[in-house]
């Protein structure tokens, strides 16, 4: 017997998604570890506790131990694919029931986006193993903006290479709703949700909708992807930046606008629009 027997391990809950994911499964009294890399990182309140590193097989199978279900999810890193799938490969040979990956919107192996490849080949392992698991697909999420919040509150505007393409952009909170209904009630095992928010946005909607918030405007500017690239280069790795001009290519060709029902039917509740995210972190972008 393990002292986690049943419980439900969340990875990353440090992380925008798994401490808002570890919030939820507490606030339902179900039986929650945090997997955290350091004795010092601090889990939200309320989960006991396990320290584990992606890059550590057996510090992974010692946390995966007596565990019923996971939440799987990395940091988007070149690192990604290897340690997503060194962490499925541990969680099959503990016997884990159930796992629910975190993996993105439109997903496939033959993607010219870097991270929509890795993802597809995560869920591609995970069923090879033959392991239960839902595979949580959501849009690019709201909170990503909170990474202009200075620029925002400082200049009054932020920018991407995206022109007016609608996505349907979904609040952090929504995708850790739907994975707490998908590890805590029954009919959920061998899905894929695609998760959104409840209408497809422009980023200049995204700007009003902060402007209207903060009662200060706020302008959005659609700039070239060399002048994006510019401006994260040596802020994060090549990599990602390569990545993140990829992804903003695919949602610039209107590719990522169609908005699913999954949030609504899975929780029950509708999913949160842009109005209510910039009215809820208000005070980040300067009001
Ligand atoms: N951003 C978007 O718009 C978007 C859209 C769709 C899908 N996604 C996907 O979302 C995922 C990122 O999710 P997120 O935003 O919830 O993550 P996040 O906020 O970047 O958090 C990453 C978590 O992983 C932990 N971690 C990092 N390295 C680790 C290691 N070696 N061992 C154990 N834990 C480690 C971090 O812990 P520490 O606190 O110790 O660093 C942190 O808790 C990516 O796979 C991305 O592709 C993103």
């Amino acid at each position: 017997m393990s002292e986690r027997d049943g419980t439900i391990l969340v990875t990353g809950a440090t992380g925008s998604t798994g401490s808002a994911l570890v919030r939820e499964l507490v606030a339902r009294g179900a039986p929650v570890t945090a997997m955290v890399r350091g004795t010092s990182s601090t889990a939200p309140q309320g989960a006991a506790t396990v320290v584990a590193d992606f890059d550590d097989a057996a510090s992974l199978a010692a946390a995966l131990r007596g565990v019923r279900a996971a939440y799987l999810v990395t940091p988007s890193s070149e690192r990604a694919q290897e340690q997503q799938e060194r962490f499925v490969e541990v969680a099959a040979a503990q016997g884990v029931e159930h796992l629910v990956v975190l993996s993105q919107y439109a997903s496939v192996e033959d993607s010219p986006v870097r991270f929509l490849r890795y993802h597809a080949a995560v869920e591609r392992r995970v069923r090879e193993l033959g392991v239960g698991h839902t595979f949580l697909r959501p849009n690019l999420y709201f909170q990503g903006l909170l990474a202009f919040a200075d620029m925002i509150r400082e200049q009054g505007r932020f920018m991407a290479p995206i022109g007016d393409a609608r996505v349907s952009a979904v609040d952090v909170r929504d995708i850790a709703a739907v994975a707490a209904v998908v590890l805590t009630e029954p009919g959920h095992v061998g899905r894929s949700y695609e998760i959104t928010g409840p209408t497809a946005v422009t980023h200049e909607e995204i700007a009003t909708a902060i402007g209207a918030a903060t009662g200060r405007p706020v302008e959005f500017l659609d700039v070239p992807p060399e002048a994006f690239a510019a401006a994260l280069r040596g802020v994060l790795p090549d990599w990602q930046v390569d990545g993140l001009l990829e992804d903003y290519a695919h949602y610039a060709r209107g590719e990522a606008a169609r908005v699913f029902p999954s949030v609504a039917e899975v929780t029950g509740t509708p999913a949160r629009d842009v109005a209510t995210f910039a009215r809820d972190h208000a005070a980040a972008f300067g009001g």
